[in-house]
């Protein structure tokens, strides 16, 4: 593995910023007056992801050479949100058959690798997507099956930006006003391969004059609203302001809020949506309080395997987590944590659920069955 670190920026959150060697580096696509990150890029050898544990305090990059160490950082979110571990697996799986295509037994060695790939993080769904179509390739036996995979991999990437920009569009559209929005964890660009879910009609809306601020929970415990959305949208220079998680409830009893707008990591048949802890609280809240509910995901989030939310693994991380921060422990010494990072939020509480292939309002299991029917 290569560690590749940039300075911190602190000239100003729009500007690219600057390698060692002078180089530009992660932070330099725009489109629209809308800054893009590149949160994981792949150069046929390696897979270079955008450590974001570190973020926004370093820059610094991570270059993987094989299937195995792009799992270990998925699970120790390296990279993360639903899309962006999809497709960093889809490159993981492009690393392995490329390591092992053509000698002797390659395909148990790939499938052990897809394996390992599958199982560092269980609730999003776009991981096992992802996986899955690996397998369903290399079962055609392509004559090339590394360069088969690896195009395979850059088009679950290519696909994945354009369902964001389209998700966008959509998703804008259906505010009707300008207004504040609220959003949480981070379902930005880091969490996708580019612009993002939430955050990416979050964007398209703000380029149309419709966002008057965000406010973005802190999103305990991993931070994930304070230190990347917050990072994202002050580089776009659209108004964010923090809230702590439990601020959420009473900020929309003041009426600062008209929508909260969030992504999903898997959505079951019957329209349930999986998303970080403390999403079905935002939901019950908006509910009572009169505020519209947006999911904004890519259909490759929908699993209908999934019958409903009961079915959805939640994933429970260690206890540490939530006993400390930035390694240094606050709990009261003896202490123990329950740390589920998931929650489902009953279809019933979505107003909207916005994919790229179209919008849903109040989803159910026949809307959902249709638009999965749509091409
Ligand atoms: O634990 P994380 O940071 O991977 O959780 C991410 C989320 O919950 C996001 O909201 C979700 O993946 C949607 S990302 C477009």
């Amino acid at each position: 593995m290569i560690i590749t670190a940039w300075s911190a920026g602190h000239d100003g959150p729009a500007k690219a910023l600057r390698g060692r060697d002078g180089s530009e580096c992660l932070m330099s696509g725009r489109t629209n007056g809308m800054s893009t990150v590149d949160t994981l890029r792949f150069d046929g050898r390696r897979l270079h992801l955008l450590d974001q544990r570190v973020l926004p305090a370093q820059v610094r990059e991570l270059s993987l050479d094989d299937a195995p160490a792009v799992a270990a950082a998925i699970r120790d979110m390296v990279v993360r949100g639903a899309p962006a571990i999809g497709v960093a697996a889809a490159y993981g799986a492009a690393l392995s058959v490329a390591a092992h295509a053509g000698s002797t037994g390659w395909r148990e060695r790939v499938e052990r690798d897809l394996q390992t790939l599958e199982q560092s993080r269980p609730t999003a769904v776009n991981l096992g997507w992802a996986v899955r179509r690996v397998r369903a390739l290399l079962d055609t036996a392509p004559p090339d099956p590394a360069a088969a995979v690896r195009a395979l991999a850059e088009s679950i990437h290519a696909a994945d930006v354009a369902a964001n920009r389209r998700m966008g569009e959509m998703g804008a559209a259906l505010i009707d006003t300008r207004c504040q929005v609220l959003t949480h964890c981070n379902a930005g660009a880091l969490a996708t391969a580019g612009y993002g879910t939430a955050l990416g009609v979050i964007r398209s809306a703000w380029s149309q004059g419709k966002i008057e601020r965000v406010l973005a929970d802190e999103t305990r415990p991993w931070l994930q609203g304070a230190r990347l959305t917050a990072w994202e949208l002050l580089r776009d220079g659209i108004p964010v302001s923090l809230i702590a998680d439990g601020a959420a409830t009473w900020a929309m009893r003041q009426g600062l809020v008209r929508w909260v707008i969030v992504g999903a990591d898997r959505i079951a048949a019957n329209g349930d949506v999986a998303n970080k802890i403390g999403t079905y609280a935002l939901a019950v809240s908006a509910r009572h309080h009169g505020v519209r509910f947006m999911v904004a995901a890519p259909t490759s989030t929908i699993d209908p395997q999934c019958a409903d939310g009961d079915a959805i693994p939640i994933e429970q991380r260690a206890a540490d987590e939530l006993l400390g921060l930035s390694g240094q422990r606050h709990a009261a010494e003896g202490a123990d944590a329950w740390n589920p990072v998931f929650d489902v939020t009953p279809a019933a509480l979505v107003d909207a659920l916005v994919t790229e292939k179209g919008v849903v309002e109040r989803p159910d299991r026949d809307k959902i069955a249709a638009l999965l029917a749509t091409s």
